[in-house]
């Protein structure tokens, strides 16, 4: 048990229509309804940018939070196809993920493009869900250690960084849309490590207000024993957070840690 609130959120990525969008948000506004806890929470949806407008529509009377999936590290300019953090404000979003580590691949996004962005959705007022996790080589090579405190870095010196601006993502790469998941003692040893990391740079006090998420894999049948550890402080679900079911039981599970 700890004073952080626990954060479930969605990250549908690239997947869905607006038809499937509204009806599984309209499904995930009932399911969440009837938990009497649901105020003790934070539950956040990051569909495809193309939805937010539409979904921030349909969760006003809703505790459902609304979150991006990434943005550009500027407010404006010439920079064809990206979406600038004040954009995605203005349709509603009040979490930005970055630094996924689908966006370090695919688009090769450094640690520095990743604290810039950071640094962007903090100047939004937004909060920023940052994402950092090893890879399974880096895992098998015993680098895990090395690699997150590397990623933590430029993440942890922006200037005048406060703990409700940010939300870590610990997502191992290797148990990311694979169905395996780290345990939940692998996990909580890793999130232990983020958070002493943390401590180092910015105090004991900032470490033990921030939130870590643990995401990879988190399902309704591995949930319940993730989140009750004591430095995993909620989810970032992919896979399962399209199947409203689903979803709903991983926030069950989390109500059940309050
Ligand atoms: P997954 O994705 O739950 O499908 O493993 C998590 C994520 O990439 O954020």
């Amino acid at each position: 048990m700890t004073s952080r609130k626990k954060l479930i959120a969605a990250n549908w990525k690239m997947n869905g229509s607006l038809t499937m969008a509204r009806s599984l948000v309209k499904e995930i506004a009932v399911g969440l309804d009837a938990m009497p806890a649901k105020a003790l929470l934070d539950t956040v949806i990051c569909p495809p940018s193309p939805y937010l407008g539409v979904i921030a529509g349909l969760i006003t009377e809703t505790p459902i939070g609304l979150g991006a999936q990434d943005c550009h590290a500027e407010d404006k300019g010439a920079f064809t196809g990206d979406v600038a953090a004040p954009m995605l404000k203005e349709l509603g979003a009040g979490y930005i993920i970055i630094g996924h580590s689908e966006r370090r691949l695919y688009h090769a996004e450094t640690d520095e493009v990743i604290a810039a962005k950071a640094q962007a959705v903090i100047r939004t007022g937004l909060v920023v869900i940052a994402c950092i996790g090893e890879t399974l080589a880096e895992r098998e090579g015993d680098l895990t250690e090395n690699v997150l405190k590397k990623q933590l870095k430029s993440l942890l010196a922006i200037s005048e960084l406060k703990p409700d601006q940010m939300v870590i993502a610990y997502e191992p790469v290797w148990a990311i849309g694979t169905g395996r998941s780290a345990t939940p003692t692998m996990a909580e040893a890793t999130h232990r490590f983020i958070r002493q990391e943390i401590s180092l740079c910015l105090g004991q006090d900032f470490a033990n207000s921030i939130r870590i998420l643990y995401g990879g894999s988190m399902k309704p049948d591995n949930a319940k024993d993730l989140l009750s550890m004591p430095n995993i402080d909620g989810g970032l679900i992919g896979g399962a957070s399209l199947i409203a079911k689903d979803f709903l039981a991983i926030i069950q599970a989390a109500h059940l840690e309050i």
